[in-house]
C-alpha cells in the first residue's frame, strides 16, 4: 500500500535512500571501498566500445553513464533511444558492450535494440530492477537494480538506482582498463556511498520545492538546463513534468540554449537550472545569466558555494548538499522527480496513472 503517502509516486520518492543504499551495498565492498561486481563472462578491459540502449527515463540515465564511461572508464561510449536505435540498425565492432537499461524488462523496442546488438556480436549487459523478465531471459549477464516494485507510472526509484549501478560498472571497467588508480577508486566509492544519506537531506527540502511548485504550475512552457553528466538530469526533469503535470518543458544543453531556445524566454517562461559545483559550473552559470538578462525567472539547484555564485539571478535556489561532481546527477536527480511530483499534485493530475502512458510499453 500507499502507507501515510497521498500516492505512490511520493513514497517512491521518499524510497530513495533505503533504495541507493541497497543498490549500492551490493556493489562495493565496505573494507575494501572496491566494487565488487558479479563475475561478468567477458573482460571489461578488452571492450572497444560501450553502446548504450534504452527508452525515457531508463535512456536518459544510460546517457548519464556515457559520460562516466568516456571520463572514469576512458572507453569511448555513445547510445540512442532504442526506438530509433534498432532501425539505424549501426554497425558495431565486434567483442563490445551492449548495455541496455529497463526498468521492467520488458519494453518492445529496448528488447528489439537488444536482439540487434546480440547480431553485431556484442556482449550484452542488461540493467533490470525485474530480474525474472523477458530482457533478463536474452542478456549474458543482468545488473539489478535492488528498487522493489515501482507502481507509480512515472519512474523514480529505479532512475537513481540504475545510476548507482552504472556508476559501479564505470569503476570496474575503469579499474580493468588502468584509467583509474585503487586510490581514485576508493574515494569515488566512498562519494558513492554517501550518496543515500544526502538523498535523505534532499528529501527535507520537500516543502522548499513544493512553494516552487506553486510558480511552476502557472507556467505553460518550462525550460530545464544542464550541463555534462547533469544535462540527461536536465531532460529527464523536463519528461517528468510533461507526462505527470501535462505541463510542455523541455531540457537543453545549457550551452545549446543561445542557438534556438533562448528565442522563448521571457517572465513567463521559468528556467530550472541543474547547476552543481564542478567543472563545468562557470559555463552554466555564464548561461543562465544570459537566461536572466532576458527575463527568464530562473531557478537553481546547486550546492551553497554554487547558490552563492548564482545569488543575483536566480530567483529561487535549492540548496543541496556539496558531493563530488562524479555523483551529483544520482543526487540532483531527486529534487526535479519532486518538483514534477508536486506541480502535477498542484494541478489535480492522476499523478500514478497519468493519461495515455503505461508502466509498461511492450508494443512498439
Ligand atoms: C518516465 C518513464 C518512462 C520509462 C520508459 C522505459 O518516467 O517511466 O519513460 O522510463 O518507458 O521503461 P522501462 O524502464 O521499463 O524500459
Amino acid at each position: 500500500g500507499k502507507g501515510n503517502f497521498r500516492h505512490f509516486m511520493e513514497k517512491e520518492l521518499h524510497e530513495h535512500p533505503a533504495v541507493l543504499g541497497d543498490t549500492l551495498r551490493r556493489m562495493i565492498s565496505p573494507s575494501s571501498r572496491a566494487v565488487a561486481l558479479p563475475p561478468l563472462p567477458f573482460d571489461l578491459a578488452g571492450v572497444p566500445r560501450v553502446t548504450i540502449s534504452a527508452c525515457g527515463s531508463a535512456f536518459y540515465a544510460g546517457m548519464v553513464a556515457r559520460t562516466w564511461f568516456e571520463q572514469v572508464a576512458r572507453i569511448p561510449a555513445d547510445g540512442d533511444v532504442a526506438s530509433e536505435f534498432r532501425y539505424r540498425t549501426p554497425p558495431l565492432p565486434e567483442g563490445g558492450l551492449a548495455l541496455l537499461v529497463s526498468q521492467s524488462g520488458e519494453t518492445a523496442d529496448t528488447l528489439a535494440a537488444l536482439r540487434y546488438m546480440r547480431e553485431q556480436r556484442q556482449h550484452v549487459l542488461s540493467v533490470l530492477n525485474v530480474p525474472e523478465s523477458s530482457m533478463a531471459r536474452e542478456s549474458d549477464v543482468v545488473l539489478e537494480t535492488v528498487a522493489g516494485p515501482e507502481i507509480g507510472v512515472a519512474s523514480t526509484k529505479a532512475f537513481t538506482a540504475q545510476l548507482a549501478v552504472m556508476a559501479c560498472l564505470a569503476l570496474a571497467a575503469g579499474r580493468a582498463r588502468g584509467s583509474i588508480s585503487a586510490a581514485q577508486e576508493a574515494a569515488m566509492t566512498a562519494s558513492l556511498l554517501e550518496v543515500p544519506s544526502r538523498a535523505a537531506e534532499v528529501l527535507e527540502h520537500d516543502e522548499h520545492i513544493q512553494r516552487i511548485a506553486a510558480r511552476i504550475a502557472e507556467a505553460r512552457d518550462v525550460l530545464y538546463l544542464g550541463r555534462g553528466s547533469c544535462f540527461p538530469i536536465a531532460m529527464e526533469g523536463a519528461l517528468k513534468l510533461k507526462e505527470i503535470s501535462y505541463i510542455h518543458a523541455e531540457g537543453y544543453a545549457a550551452g545549446e540554449m543561445k542557438h534556438g531556445p533562448i528565442a522563448l524566454i521571457d517572465r513567463n517562461v521559468p528556467v530550472i537550472a541543474i547547476v552543481p559545483s564542478g567543472p563545468l559550473f562557470e559555463k552554466t552559470a555564464s548561461n543562465l545569466q544570459e537566461a536572466a538578462a532576458r527575463g527568464g525567472q530562473v531557478i537553481v539547484f546547486s550546492d551553497a558555494a554554487g547558490a552563492a555564485k548564482l545569488k543575483g539571478i536566480a530567483v529561487e535556489t535549492v540548496v543541496l548538499p556539496r558531493v563530488d561532481p562524479f555523483v551529483a546527477p544520482i543526487l540532483y536527480a531527486i529534487p526535479v522527480q519532486l518538483l514534477a511530483y508536486h506541480v502535477a499534485v498542484l494541478k489535480g493530475t492522476d499523478v500514478d496513472q497519468p493519461r495515455n502512458l503505461a508502466k509498461s510499453v511492450t508494443v512498439e
